[in-house]
């Protein structure tokens, strides 16, 4: 098919909905003969920056800022995307993984931990590696049997498993190098979270914090598997020796006999790194219980309950500590994504970090001293008034519970949870998904600590009959600096995707009711839909191999809103699930070729120009018509050089109108040469 022919069928496309020289085939017999030895060091992640055509960690660059500098798909273009390739992933339940790509191979995970590594430009599965987690785990795990996804580093791929262990795969087969135990078994540990590669060691942290932990992270040898340093966020029995100091201050904060009930604090998702300084950050969670006047009666702070942590990674100290919620009540965890970025704030040039925890604050920190820099609602916030200039939740009267049924928001599903947000530097916004979702507490008077099920110390049950009116999201643009919302998309349900924003003045996010949106960064503007058939959670992801761009995305319908949300998850989608990757049609023509294609000169090209000014709304576009009024490039046979007389009288008493007054002979027997070509 020779480029301009497809040019031409291409406009038809557009207004037609046909796709335009799309070879199917081309996508299948692409080559994995490549190596794929993931040959993946501490500068080539440090300097991921400069390598816009790979995904070589959980959030592109060891920042987190799921920016990608990527262009060739556009808000001028992304109209035309179209689904490349799909991977049928067999499950059911929630998928939440962020692939990576790297050297051409896609490495991503499914339910119950199991790994994937596909040919990332033609979707041919190159191994999978099933953990074997026992069902029986799945009981353990407060919000579905999800992992986020896998680390890339020297020639290996690991895994944090849902019963606790981190595996070390051989990139190249999916073989098993090493394997560790990270957590006690018999307590109720579980691991979602996606591994981060820091300084030659792999970090993962876990949840558990609804069945009565103790929260922790971890750092192993890479190469050995060995453990380098474990840093708990929470105290222990005092009465046995503090692990650090730190956790010895701590305790100070603590009172009654929180060690029996567990403490909470657990590490289940967020890190970042920043290389230069020298600083891992993690985010910690809630409270177990989750109720402070069960854990903590006498009141108290309760550090590091719902913190960002700045930590050393040579030996997991805590360098400096930002608590978001003093004396964690409401299941307000800050494991909610981390954005390490640059940016002039007050005429000074600052190195942040930003978080949009479940309580509701967005947070600018100073990420070199833990400094606090501002703090604003990005969404109802009714439990706290403001936060005061030393970084303080200013909190309301009641909105502890403590004289029965309170509404409080946001709830424990927070403002926003564990989807990750996105920053763009070229717009300057971050981009939330963001959800408003009343919460109802009540102290649970016979509360007592249970090896199975919820450990709450709060009663689920004030939510067997809520309104779906009281649950909805939206996507959010958030300008850091002046800490004010920018825009915002309704979208009805809560319990969106994560977010993906590019260089090509895009944001992508996949929705709850099963939709997979392109917007406009700078202004929100819808662009683009396609339809995931299953409600989308997890956060889309993007890569360039031989100058094609392509998004990916895990469409599966889950997570702890997807099991527990009852009436107000009313219309969500709920279909298999599956990893989606869209491009651009191969061939597709740039703006400026169809801009020289619409401007072409020539009889023909004038013929077809006035054809769709004039005729082209009831007989079609392209000359194709879609409805039961007369398709010309039959009739144009037919009528030969009667066409264009009709065209100029027209057919008296039918629906066919004369065009004398507007066509020149000349121009009716152009469009009757433009038709002739059209007869093919
Ligand atoms: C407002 C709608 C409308 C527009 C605009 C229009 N047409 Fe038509 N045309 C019709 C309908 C309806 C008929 C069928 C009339 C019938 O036979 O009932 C028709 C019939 C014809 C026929 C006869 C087809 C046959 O199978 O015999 C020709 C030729 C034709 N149109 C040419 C043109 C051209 C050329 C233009 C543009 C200059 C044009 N029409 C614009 C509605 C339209």
């Amino acid at each position: 098919m020779s480029r301009l022919r497809c040019v031409g069928f291409f406009l038809i496309g557009i207004l037609s909905g046909v796709a335009c020289g799309h070879d199917k085939d081309a996508a299948s017999d692409a080559s994995t003969s490549q190596p794929i030895a993931a040959v993946v060091d501490s500068a080539r992640l440090a300097g991921a920056e400069q390598e816009p055509g790979s995904w070589l960690s959980h959030g592109r660059t060891l920042s987190e800022q799921r920016f990608s500098p990527l262009d060739g798909i556009r808000a001028d273009n992304v109209m035309l995307l179209q689904r490349r390739w799909v991977y049928d992933t067999g499950t059911t339940r929630g998928l939440e993984a962020t692939p990576l790509v790297v050297d051409g191979v896609m490495y991503t995970t499914l339910t119950w931990s199991v790994v994937v590594a596909l040919d990332a430009r033609s979707g041919e599965v190159l191994w999978r590696y099933d953990p074997l987690v026992p069902r029986s785990v799945g009981e353990k795990a407060c919000c579905d049997v999800v992992n986020r996804g896998v680390a890339v580093y020297a020639g290996r791929i690991y895994v944090g498993t849902l019963d606790g262990r981190l595996v070390a795969l051989d990139a190249e087969t999916g073989d098993p190098v090493w394997e560790v135990v990270t957590v006690d078994r018999s307590l109720n540990y579980t691991i979602t979270g996606a591994p981060r590669i820091v300084a030659g060691k792999v970090v993962i942290g876990n949840g558990g914090a609804e069945f009565g932990v103790r929260g922790y992270v971890s750092a192993y040898d890479a190469a050995s598997g060995e453990l380098a340093w474990r840093t708990f966020t929470v105290p222990g029995d005092p009465s046995q020796p503090f692990e650090s100091d730190a956790i010895k201050r701590a305790a100070e904060t603590w009172t009654g006999e929180w060690w029996k009930v567990g403490g909470g604090g657990t590490v289940w998702d967020s890190m970042a790194y920043d290389p230069e300084l020298g600083l891992l950050y993690v985010g910690t969670g809630n409270g177990s219980p989750w109720t402070r006047h069960h854990r903590s009666p006498g009141g108290g702070d309760n550090l590091y309950l719902s913190s960002i942590l700045a930590l050393d990674p040579d030996d997991g100290r805590v360098v400096w500590h930002y608590q978001t919620t003093p004396g964690e009540t409401w299941d307000f965890t800050a494991t909610q994504h981390i954005i390490l970025a640059d940016m002039e704030i007050g005429n000074e040039h600052r190195k942040v970090l930003m978080q949009a925890p479940k309580n509701g604050f967005f947070y600018v920190i100073d990420r070199e001293n833990g400094e606090f820099i501002s703090a604003k609602p990005y969404v109802t916030v009714s439990w706290a008034s403001h936060v005061n200039a030393a970084g303080r939740p200013i909190e309301v009267d009641g909105q502890r519970f403590a004289d029965g049924l309170t509404f409080v928001t946001p709830t424990f599903f927070g403002g926003h949870n564990w989807q990750p947000m996105s920053f763009n530097p070229i717009t300057g916004l971050v981009y939330i998904p963001a959800q408003e979702i009343l919460g109802a507490y009540r102290i649970d008077p016979n509360f007592k600590l249970s090896k199975r099920g919820y450990n709450l110390g709060t009663d689920l049950s004030v939510f067997a009959a809520f309104p779906p009116e009281a649950a909805s999201g939206h996507l959010l643009a958030w300008d850091p600096v002046q800490q004010q919302e920018v825009w915002r998309v309704p979208q009805g349900l809560p319990w969106n995707g994560g977010t993906l924003t590019t260089a090509g003045n895009l944001v992508f996010q996949g929705t709850a009711d099963g939709r997979f949106v392109a917007y406009r960064a700078d202004d929100g503007r819808t662009l683009w839909v396609d339809h995931t058939e299953t409600g989308v959670i997890a956060a889309p992801m993007t890569y360039e191999i031989e100058g094609t761009q392509y998004v990916a995305v895990m469409a599966g319908w889950g997570g702890a809103f997807g099991l527990i949300g009852g009436t107000a998850a009313r219309g969500v989608a709920k279909g298999p699930g599956k990893l989606i990757v869209y491009a651009q049609p191969e061939d597709a023509p740039t703006p400026e070729e169809i801009e020289a294609y619409i401007t072409r000169p020539g009889d023909v090209a004038d013929g077809e120009r006035l054809y769709h000014r004039w005729c082209a709304r009831c007989h079609g576009a392209g000359a194709v018509s879609s409805s039961n009024v007369p398709d010309l490039r039959e009739a144009v046979v037919r009528l030969g050089d009667k066409l264009p007389i009709v065209a100029r009288i027209g057919l008296q008493g039918t629906g066919m109108p004369g065009f004398g007054d507007e066509l020149s002979e000349r121009d009716a027997v152009l469009i009757q040469r433009y038709l002739e070509t059209r007869t093919d």
